[in-house]
C-alpha cells in the first residue's frame, strides 16, 4: 500500500483536502490526522472492518479499546447509553479539547471499537482540521495514537510516517501538535469519577470542576499494576518506549543532577552510549553522548510538548540508555511523569 502525505492548514483547512481524506474514511480506509494532543490513526468508528484495520496497522492488541472522536456533544450522546450530569459538566467545560470521557456504550458502537467492553471512550478534539474531518466523514472517527503499538506517540506527521508508512492510506500533515501528550481519560461509570490516564487537561482543573474526582492508582504507579486491577486495558500494555532502555531519576533537584551524571558515567564505562534527558536549568551540567532538554522546569507545558519527540530523537542518536530527570508531577507534569515511568518499564531510581 502506498501512503500519501497531504499538507493541510490546521486552522483554515483546505476543504478539498479534507474531502479527499473523508472519502477514504467513508470507504473504510485509514487516515492519520493531527489533533491538539498527538496524531491519531482514524477509521469509521461504526464500521467494524475499518476498525479492524487500525488494530492490524498498529499491531495493537485486540483488547485495547479505541477512543471515538466526535464533532459535537449530540454525536457523543448517540454513542452512549446515558450522559450523567458530571459528564455533561465536563463536556461543557473542556470540549472541544484534550479530555476523553468513558461512558456506557449505546448499541450503535461495534464491540471491536470498545475492545469488547460495554463502555465507550468519547472525545471532541479541539483542532479545526480534526473537527472538519469528522464532520465531512459523516461518522464518528475511532482513532488511537498513530504510532506502532508500544512506540512513543507521534507529535509530527514525520513520526507517523516513520512508524506507519506503507500500512495506511493517508497522512494529513498540519505540523507539530500543540499539547504533545495524549488526552486525559476520565471514567464516569464509577463514583467518584476516576482519571485512568493523566493528559492534556490537568488533574487540578478537573478537581476545580467536579466535586469529586480521583486518580486511579495506576496513574502514578511505581510498579507494574497486576492485570486484574487494570480497568483501562491500555494500562497494562508496554507504552511510549523508545528502543533505548530508560532509567528515571526522582528526588530532590540537586541530588537528581548528581545521580543522573553518576548513572551516565557508570554505563558509559561499560561501553554503552548514553543519552540524558535534562531540563533547561540543568542541561549544561551534564556530560554524555547526547544531552537533550525538555525545556524549563517552570514550564511543564513545554516538557509535555517535547517529551515524545525527544524520545524518538534519542533513538536517532542510537543511544543504548536514556537517563531521565523527573519533573514535578503538577499540571501537565503529571502526564509527563506517567509517560516517563511507563517508558522506563518502572525502572525508577531514587536520588536523596
Ligand atoms: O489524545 C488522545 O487521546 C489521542 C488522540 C489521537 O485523540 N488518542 C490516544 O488514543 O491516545 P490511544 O488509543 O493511544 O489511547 C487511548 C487510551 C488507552 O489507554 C485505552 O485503553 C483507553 O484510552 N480507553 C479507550 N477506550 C476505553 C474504555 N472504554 N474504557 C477504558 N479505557 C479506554
Ligand atoms: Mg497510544
Amino acid at each position: 500500500m502506498r501512503t500519501v502525505i497531504l499538507k493541510v492548514n490546521r486552522e483554515e483547512p483546505e476543504i478539498d483536502r479534507i474531502r479527499a481524506a473523508a472519502e477514504i474514511i467513508r470507504k473504510g480506509g485509514l487516515v492519520a490526522f493531527p489533533t491538539e494532543t498527538v496524531y491519531g490513526l482514524g477509521a469509521d468508528a461504526l464500521n467494524p472492518e475499518a476498525v479492524a484495520r487500525i488494530y492490524t496497522a498498529k499491531n495493537r492488541p485486540p483488547d485495547n479499546p479505541i477512543i471515538v472522536h466526535v464533532a459535537s456533544r449530540d454525536e457523543a450522546c448517540r454513542l452512549t447509553e446515558e450522559v450523567p450530569a458530571n459528564a455533561r459538566k465536563l463536556m461543557d467545560t473542556f470540549w472541544p479539547g484534550p479530555l476523553t470521557l468513558v461512558l456506557k456504550a449505546s448499541g450503535l458502537v461495534p464491540r471491536i471499537t470498545t475492545g469488547g467492553l460495554d463502555t465507550v471512550a468519547v472525545r471532541m478534539p479541539g483542532l479545526k482540521v480534526t473537527l472538519a474531518l469528522i464532520a465531512e466523514s459523516g461518522a464518528p472517527i475511532a482513532a488511537p495514537s498513530a504510532n506502532l503499538a508500544g512506540r512513543p506517540s507521534p507529535t509530527t506527521a514525520e513520526h507517523v510516517r516513520q512508524d506507519l508508512d506503507g500500512r495506511i492510506d493517508l497522512i494529513l500533515d498540519a505540523g507539530p501538535t500543540k499539547v504533545g501528550v495524549e488526552s486525559t481519560v476520565v471514567d464516569l461509570t464509577v463514583d467518584p469519577p476516576q482519571i485512568l490516564r493523566p493528559g492534556g487537561v490537568p488533574y487540578e482543573e478537573l478537581k476545580s470542576t467536579l466535586d469529586r474526582v480521583e486518580l486511579h492508582p495506576v496513574v502514578l504507579a511505581e510498579r507494574e499494576i497486576p492485570l486484574v486491577q487494570a480497568r483501562s486495558p491500555g494500562m497494562k500494555h508496554r507504552h511510549y518506549a523508545p528502543n533505548a532502555k530508560v532509567i528515571v531519576v526522582e528526588g530532590r533537584m540537586d541530588a537528581i543532577v548528581t545521580k543522573v551524571q553518576e548513572l551516565a558515567d557508570q554505563h558509559r564505562k561499560t561501553g554503552k552510549s548514553v543519552g540524558i534527558l535534562a531540563t533547561g536549568e540543568t542541561e549544561s551540567r551534564y556530560r554524555a553522548d547526547s544531552v537533550r532538554s525538555l525545556g524549563s522546569r517552570r514550564d511543564l507545558a513545554s516538557a509535555a510538548k517535547n517529551l515524545f519527540k525527544l524520545l524518538r530523537e534519542f533513538d536517532e542518536d542510537k543511544v543504548d540508555i536514556i537517563v531521565a530527570e523527573a519533573v514535578p508531577p503538577e499540571g501537565l507534569g503529571l502526564a509527563v511523569m506517567n509517560r516517563l515511568r511507563k517508558a522506563s518499564g518502572f525502572n525508577i531510581v531514587r536520588a536523596d
